[in-house]
């Protein structure tokens, strides 16, 4: 199962994305059974030629839970990626539109939203917008958590 967290600029919310899931996974059967990446629907904002890294206060909370993340620099999603991944997992609805757009369209249905995988559905909190970065890792958390149950559980994702 391939799949790919997206955000718009692959520096706070996707990476944290990213990291969380492989870290779930780490040392389970299910390692093996993930391929996980993150990217950005926005060039403007992958910052640079060479990728931003993950933005400090997105790292500290990933430190502060013991969850590595290595040298991840902010790659943007392209069309090219469709046929490489099984799923795209958004953040929010903005995110979605822009992945259609980028991805022309989703002829084989896998486009998702994180939070529609918990029962209170809706976006991961922003944190770029809201400044904390606590509650965007506790959503994200909630996310991927329901993901590998239902991963676990043979419910198809
Ligand atoms: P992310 O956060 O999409 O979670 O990586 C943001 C990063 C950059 C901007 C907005 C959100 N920006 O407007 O530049």
């Amino acid at each position: 199962m391939r799949i790919m967290f997206v955000c718009l600029g692959n520096i706070c919310r996707s990476p944290m994305a990213e990291f969380i899931f492989k870290n779930m996974i780490s040392g389970t059967k299910q390692e093996d059974e993930f391929f996980v990446s993150s990217a950005a629907t926005s060039g403007e904002n992958v910052f640079g030629n060479s990728g931003s890294p993950i933005y400090p206060p997105a790292q500290r909370v990933l430190k502060a839970h013991n969850i590595p993340f290595g040298d991840k620099r902010a790659v943007k999603l392209e069309f090219e990626d469709y046929d490489k991944y099984d799923l795209f997992i958004g953040m929010d609805t903005s995110n979605i539109r822009n992945m259609e757009r980028i991805l022309k369209g989703d002829k084989d249905r896998k486009i998702r939203k994180l939070m529609d995988y918990t029962s209170r559905g809706g976006d991961v909190s922003d944190p770029w917008y809201t400044g904390n970065f606590d509650i965007a890792f506790a959503d994200i958390e909630e996310g991927c958590r329901e993901i590998i149950k239902r991963y676990t559980q043979g419910i198809p994702l």
